[in-house]
């Protein structure tokens, strides 16, 4: 690149640049002081701004406010309900030690799992197809050799690297048969394709700022009120007592604002990425030989595009 040649930025399922909105909404509030645990009129204000941020989030996912657990991020969000629901179950009846998942999870699930692994719980990642589909025969099979002894169920609404779309619809059709709760990881999802938590029937669901126009360090775990949750972090009892820390009001009003907008301007957005996407993938597999296309024939995220150059090692991102 020359010094005159203005950078493209192109890795949005690395991060995204925030919205104005976001920006404005944040910067808003930074200037301000009040703890929103604070019983005082600072901290009364402080906490006006986390509730209505927690509304607008609720709204715009489909969830009940007090469904919304915020978190540092999809790694947190990720890891509570990972462990968190691991923890629970298994405290509830110790015979349920395994977890099912999938080869494709991004390292926030697939690294405590593994963690969870080296502590006694058997993890069966299951495979997925040439497209990166999860395989619900394999799925269905490892639930039935027995079903009471899984705890917990984890797979992606969309992958992070390919951009395909999971079958979220029939994997909870598969888990309900049996009372086992369902995460997903849709942190590469909202925004970019229809979420509705509770049209999904999952139990839990992970999302972060930084992949919708908002800041970094916010996310949230979506969790219906039932589930039972081991906290990961223990302390002041905030979020009802399931993550403790000081809210970061501020981050808050800016991923509210980034995940109102987001999931609003989502299908006007999706159409214009998606044509994007397609005439550079149309570009490249014309000018650049021996170039591979991964996830043809199924449902894609609309801004991803997954090429590989045979000849080119590949960074973990
Ligand atoms: C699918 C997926 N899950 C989880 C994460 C982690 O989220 P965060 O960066 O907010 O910790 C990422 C980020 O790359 C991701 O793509």
């Amino acid at each position: 690149m020359t010094e005159a040649s203005p950078r493209v930025y192109l890795d949005h399922a690395a991060t995204t640049p925030m919205l104005p909105e976001a920006v404005e909404a944040m910067t808003a509030h930074l200037g301000r002081v009040g703890n929103p645990s604070s019983l005082h009129a600072s901290g009364r204000d402080a906490r006006r701004v986390v509730e209505e941020s927690r509304e607008r989030i609720a709204h715009a996912m489909g969830c009940r406010p007090g469904e919304v657990v915020f978190t540092s991020g999809g790694t947190e969000a990720d890891n509570l309900a990972v462990k968190g629901v691991h923890w629970a179950r298994t405290t509830a009846d110790a015979d349920r030690t395994r977890i099912l998942s999938t080869s494709i999870e991004h390292h926030a699930v697939l690294d405590p799992l593994h963690w969870l692994s080296e502590r006694g719980a058997s993890v069966e990642l299951l495979p997925v197809d040439d497209a990166g589909r999860l395989d619900l025969v394999a799925l269905e099979d490892r639930i039935e050799v027995d079903p009471a002894s899984v705890s917990l169920l984890s797979v992606m609404w969309a992958n992070n690297e390919v951009g395909t779309l999971q079958p979220v619809e029939a994997v909870v059709a598969l888990a309900r048969r049996h009372g086992i709760p369902v995460h997903t990881d849709a942190v590469q999802a909202v925004g970019a394709t229809a979420v509705d938590f509770a049209a999904s029937g999952v139990d839990a669901l992970t999302m972060t700022g930084h992949k919708v126009g908002g800041p970094f360090g916010v996310g949230a775990l979506l969790a219906r009120r039932e589930l039972q949750l081991t906290p990961l972090v223990h302390g002041g009892g905030q979020e009802r007592d399931v993550r403790s820390g000081t809210i970061d009001a501020p981050a808050i009003a800016g991923f509210a604002a980034a995940v109102e907008i987001s999931v609003k301007e989502r299908e006007h957005r999706a159409s214009h990425l998606a044509e994007l996407r397609d005439d550079l993938v149309r570009r490249v597999l014309a000018e650049v030989p021996d170039v591979q296309l991964s996830g043809e024939g199924a449902s894609l995220l609309p801004g991803h595009a997954h090429l590989r150059f045979p000849v080119v090692k590949g960074i973990r991102c």
